[in-house]
């Protein structure tokens, strides 16, 4: 077999698990074209890893989740997906074009009567929560400089067993960079808040694919915020 360049070839495996494990599907397949016409950025997690949070919201008897960061509301319908019937999730998007976009996605992909969208910033709205919590997972995946902030909420809106699971963690290795950009420095805080909190147990991968070399993490609340 011909040796692919890396990335050619993280590509290739994604398009083959993909099609070994997660099948095409109209609804999220039109909502990925639909963003893409709407000249949203191709941010969103690939679809084997969207299916990896829909599993964990299913292993996990998710009821309510929350999502930081709706982009085209990708990521928000594999996440819907896992969830019972009467369950319900909000995402938070601070950009009202791309939320307009989500919010077709969704119903298209018939979840509006399960999923909410707040348009505004993160860090404004998430105080709000506190009245609907707690969240059984939580998603983070907005801007990156705000990620230990969107963390120190999330534990706070969680329970005793809940997930919170954090996209964008390794930045092309770049999180190794003391003196690294604003993403970089908010996932290595992130990294800080999340070893010192006794509340909290984690881990964190690094993954490869179609969306180039970065990671995942995964805590799990093990205390009562
Ligand atoms: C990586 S994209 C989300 C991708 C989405 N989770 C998916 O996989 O389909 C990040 C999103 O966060 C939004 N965002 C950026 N800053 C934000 C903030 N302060 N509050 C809420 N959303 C924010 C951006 O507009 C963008 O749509």
């Amino acid at each position: 077999m011909k040796r692919l360049e890396t990335d050619e070839l993280w590509t290739a495996i994604d398009d083959y698990l993909a099609d070994c494990l997660v099948p095409g599907d109209a609804a999220l397949d039109a909502a990925l074209e639909a963003s893409q016409a709407a000249g949203l950025p191709a941010i969103n997690v690939a679809p084997n890893q969207g299916k990896l949070l829909m599993l964990l919201a299913q292993a996990t008897g998710a009821r309510r989740i929350l999502e930081v960061g709706t982009l085209g509301g990708y990521s928000t319908i594999w996440l819907a997906r896992g969830l019972p019937p009467d369950g319900r999730l909000i995402t938070l998007e601070a950009n009202p074009d791309y939320a307009e976009i989500a919010r077709a996605n969704i119903v298209r992909a018939g979840l509006d009567g399960k999923v909410e969208i707040r348009v505004g910033r993160a860090q404004d709205l998430l105080p709000g929560l506190m009245t609907e919590g707690p969240f059984d997972l939580v998603f983070i995946d907005a801007d990156k400089p705000g990620t230990p902030g969107y963390f120190q909420w999330a534990v706070k809106l969680s329970r005793r067993g809940s997930l919170i699971i954090v996209d964008n963690v390794v930045r092309e290795g770049a999180v190794l960079e003391a003196d690294g950009d604003a993403n970089v420095q908010g996932m290595r805080r992130f990294f800080e808040l999340a070893a010192t909190d006794p509340r909290v147990s984690g881990t964190a991968f690094q993954t490869v694919g179609a969306k180039g070399h970065d990671g995942l993490a995964i805590l799990l609340v093990t205390a009562s915020p």
